[in-house]
């Protein structure tokens, strides 16, 4: 299956970014890329850098995709935009590269240059979020979470912390915000709250994205306090939104935590990553987190080497994630007929 090319690819040189755990650095993309024969060949086109989620992600695809174990990894940063993901699944395309990786920033618009990698014969391994595409064929298979199951554990433990604390639905104030308009992982966690809000009358009253970004998650937070003076619950689509939203309502003089009846705000979060939102969970600053497991790299090079092998793998590829919360209130969660264990962080 390895197509041999020479292959010198002009890259954008990216700062070394550090990471919560594994490998912990990014390695730079370089000036010149030259295609080992022996190596498979291996285009990667990843979104961005917006979260400590996506930085441990790049370093997990950078370590199982090595040079030492068989692989030439061309790595892209996408910097959020999907314009500079089209360039480099086209700048993969004109490589010849024997695998196209990509973890779209959003799930449109990407029917064309799907199709033009598979008439170049390459196959497209989905890693994170996935894609809207009207042919299902235009790609081998994706690896990453189910992000709504995510939210309806969430949201299942927000519900058992009402009714073991006797709070009324009508009493929770709720605000969203979101990650990146349009991604899987954002479309999935806020219909996951959208529907326990109207299931269980809960008072949903802004959505606002964040992109993902701290920062972001600090500036919509403090708009978000101005604009509404009863809010008692965030929910934060990742945790670095959620730091920057930590950040915002202790700057308003409020309190984070879980009493919520005596003035606290309340913040729920997804990731379990970054160490900063694992030590606010131990402390009870965010009341509740989704595991997002970025660990895909070892999961995407056995996907390849099963294409390798001629076989054909599971279209969708769900990993195992769990839900932590140190309240010690919510013991599990019951979504969908399965029960989760609450751990602690
Ligand atoms: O798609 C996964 C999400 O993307 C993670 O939850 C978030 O932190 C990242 O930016």
């Amino acid at each position: 299956m390895k197509k041999l090319a020479v292959i010198t690819a002009t890259l954008l040189l990216l700062p070394v970014l550090l990471t919560g755990c594994g490998s912990s650095v990014i390695k730079e993309e370089k000036e010149e890329e030259t295609v080992n024969e022996n190596l498979i060949t291996v285009g990667f086109s990843q979104l961005g850098a917006e979260s400590d989620w996506r930085n441990t992600n790049s370093v997990s695809m950078q370590d199982a995709l090595s040079r030492e174990n068989g692989f030439n990894l061309i790595y892209k940063n996408g910097q959020q935009k999907q314009a500079n993901q089209i360039t480099a699944v086209r700048m993969f395309i004109q490589q010849a590269v024997d695998y196209i990786v990509l973890a779209p920033a959003t799930e449109e618009g990407w029917d064309s240059v799907l199709a033009e990698a598979r008439d170049a014969n390459i196959p497209v391994i989905l890693v994170d979020r996935r894609v809207d595409v009207s042919d299902k064929g235009l790609y081998s298979c994706w690896v990453g979470s189910d992000f709504e199951l995510e939210s309806k554990k969430v949201t299942g433990w927000l519900k058992g912390f009402t009714d073991r604390r006797n709070i009324s639905p009508e009493n929770l104030h709720i605000v969203n915000i979101q990650g990146t308009i349009g991604s899987t992982a954002q479309i999935g966690r806020t219909r996951g709250l959208a529907n326990a809000a109207r299931e269980n009358g809960w008072d949903l009253m802004a959505e606002v994205s964040g992109d993902f970004t701290e920062n972001k998650g600090r500036e919509v937070m403090a708009a978000l306090l101005k604009g509404y003076d009863n809010i008692n619950v965030v929910y934060c689509e990742n945790d670095n939104m959620a730091i920057g939203a930590i950040d915002a309502i202790e700057s308003a003089g409020r309190h984070v935590g879980p009493n919520i009846l005596n003035g606290d705000i309340m913040v729920v979060s997804f990731d379990g990553v970054n160490e900063q939102s694992l030590e606010f969970c131990k402390e009870g600053k965010i009341s509740c987190i989704a595991e997002c497991n970025p660990l895909h790299g070892p999961r995407v090079k056995a996907l390849i080497e099963s294409l390798e092998n001629g076989e054909t793998p599971e279209k969708f590829n769900y990993v195992d994630e769990r839900l932590f919360s140190s309240l010690g209130i919510v013991r599990s969660v019951e979504v969908d007929g399965v029960s989760y264990t609450v751990e602690e962080p």
